[in-house]
């Protein structure tokens, strides 16, 4: 896993020592509200972070001034592994939100997955209600190519029922994304 650089970020593997800046933005409950996990005590950030750095579909995302990690994408080639897909995912501290970095380092993380690996196509899934997380992938020139409803839950009730959640489907093919570069 190679290290990317934007004009503002560095793009990196995690390191175990990435555990404190994790810590910042995964132990809110606002920010882990449509990921399938709950909050993260500072126990498990530290478990996180190590497993993170022995896998290379987590990148850090961090400030080029000073190397904060600010936060993270995930990468990762879908099955089957000839259709060339992967796809694309996120969560950033609120802190550093509104500010672009995310659109900045997506579009690089797009550009590596298109130049340098081969992908034919990059896709996403998003919340409707998260506006923020289409939006994104719409800034990055991202098609919505579905609304499954009711077709996932990440979390359950009291009682233990599903709480069932809708989902946008987003995708960009090489073609668009060579058009638009
Ligand atoms: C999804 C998420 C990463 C989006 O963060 P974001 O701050 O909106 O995205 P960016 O960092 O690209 O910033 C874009 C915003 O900054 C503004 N901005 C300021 N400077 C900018 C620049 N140089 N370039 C681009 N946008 C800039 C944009 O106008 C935009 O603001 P707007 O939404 O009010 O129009 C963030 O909300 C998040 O981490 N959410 C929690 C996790 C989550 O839900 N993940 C998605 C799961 S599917």
């Amino acid at each position: 896993m190679p290290t990317l650089e934007t004009e503002r970020l560095t793009l990196r593997k995690f390191s175990a020592e990435d555990w404190k800046d994790l810590y910042e933005y995964l132990s809110q409950d606002k920010v882990v509200q449509y990921e399938p996990y709950d909050a993260f005590s500072e126990e498990e950030c530290h478990e996180e972070a190590k497993k993170r750095a022995k896998q290379d579909f987590f990148w850090a995302v961090c400030l080029k001034e000073n190397q904060k990690v600010i936060g993270n994408l995930y990468f990762q080639q879908q099955e089957p592994k000839e259709f060339l897909t992967w796809e694309i995912s996120y969560v950033f501290n609120p802190l550093y939100c509104g500010k672009g970095y995310a659109t900045e380092s997506c579009r690089e993380i797009l550009n590596y997955g298109f130049d340098k690996l081969g992908a034919h196509r990059i896709v996403a899934r998003c919340n409707p209600p998260n506006t923020s997380s289409w939006k994104l992938l719409e800034r990055i020139h991202m098609r919505r190519e579905g609304y499954l409803l009711k077709n996932k839950y990440l979390k359950v009730n009291g009682r233990g029922k599903p709480i069932w959640s809708d989902t946008y489907e987003y995708g960009i093919l090489r073609d668009e994304w060579l058009r638009i570069k």
